[in-house]
């Protein structure tokens, strides 16, 4: 039987998305995306001399992404603080981040983000990095262009867009045997250039389906770059 989207979304159709900035007055950028109930909250500091001073690089500044699941983000109670997860997260938001701050106009520096997932339901990641994107802009940082993300997956023989987690959980019968029948896959477009700076896979996928659902997570995030831009261009007219 053909799949259908336990919310009834279309295959294309991300949840309702919400997106503000300026969101946190001590911080030098904030902002807050939304996915439906997956909620991140994203407070940049800097940039700023990093110390201790080992750290410092004096070729550029130093990105540091904190993620953070707030234990109250989930049904089952997450005990609080950092875990395997959230430093993998922080690693590779920072690293899809990256690419588009000029961090050699910052010698021995730091900017830090600080991103808390208030609101759990897949997909955090995504939010995550959205958020963080539009405080760095809402910051003043020289930006080469947006960061703009999205999860895509494949389940059962469908590409969805923006995952929820019942999607992700979505089993199948086989020979008797309960199987996972979802392939997970976090993207993140640069505006401009259109490259990939996050392409993370958690399941099995063959090659078609991959470039079918890059495709797909390129053109959802054309949406999303356009609702940042919006978010952003609203606060600067106030
Ligand atoms: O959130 P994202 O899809 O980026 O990352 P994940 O590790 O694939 O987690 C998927 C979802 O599992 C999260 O969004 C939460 O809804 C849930 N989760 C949870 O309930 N408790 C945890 N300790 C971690 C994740």
């Amino acid at each position: 039987m053909a799949f259908k989207r336990p919310d009834g979304r279309s295959f294309d159709q991300t949840r309702k998305i919400e997106a503000k900035v300026g969101i946190i007055k001590k911080a030098d950028g904030s902002a807050l995306f939304s996915f439906g109930d997956s909620k991140a909250i994203a407070a940049v500091y800097g940039p700023r001399q990093l110390y201790p001073q080992h750290l410092q690089n004096p070729e550029k500044c130093l990105l540091r992404c904190h993620y953070d699941l707030a234990s109250f983000s989930v049904t089952e109670r997450k005990r609080p603080g950092p875990t395997r997860r959230s430093s993998e997260i922080s690693y590779v938001m920072t690293k899809a981040l990256e690419p588009v701050l000029h961090l050699q106009n910052f010698p021995n520096s730091v900017v830090d983000v600080y991103i808390i997932i208030t609101q759990a339901d897949a997909s955090t990641r995504c939010a995550a990095i959205n958020a963080a994107s539009m405080a760095l802009a809402n910051a003043g940082l020289l930006m080469k262009e947006l960061v703009s993300s999205v999860s895509i997956g494949k389940v059962a023989d469908a590409i969805v867009v923006d995952l929820t987690k019942e999607e992700e959980d979505y089993t199948i019968t086989k020979e008797g045997k309960e199987e996972k029948a979802t392939t997970d896959i976090p993207l993140a477009f640069l505006s401009r250039s259109e490259k990939l700076s996050l392409l993370q896979l958690d399941g099995k996928i063959k090659l078609q389906e991959l470039k079918q659902a890059i495709a797909a997570g390129k053109k959802a995030c054309v949406k999303i770059t356009e609702i940042q831009k919006q978010t952003l261009k609203k606060i600067k007219e106030k």
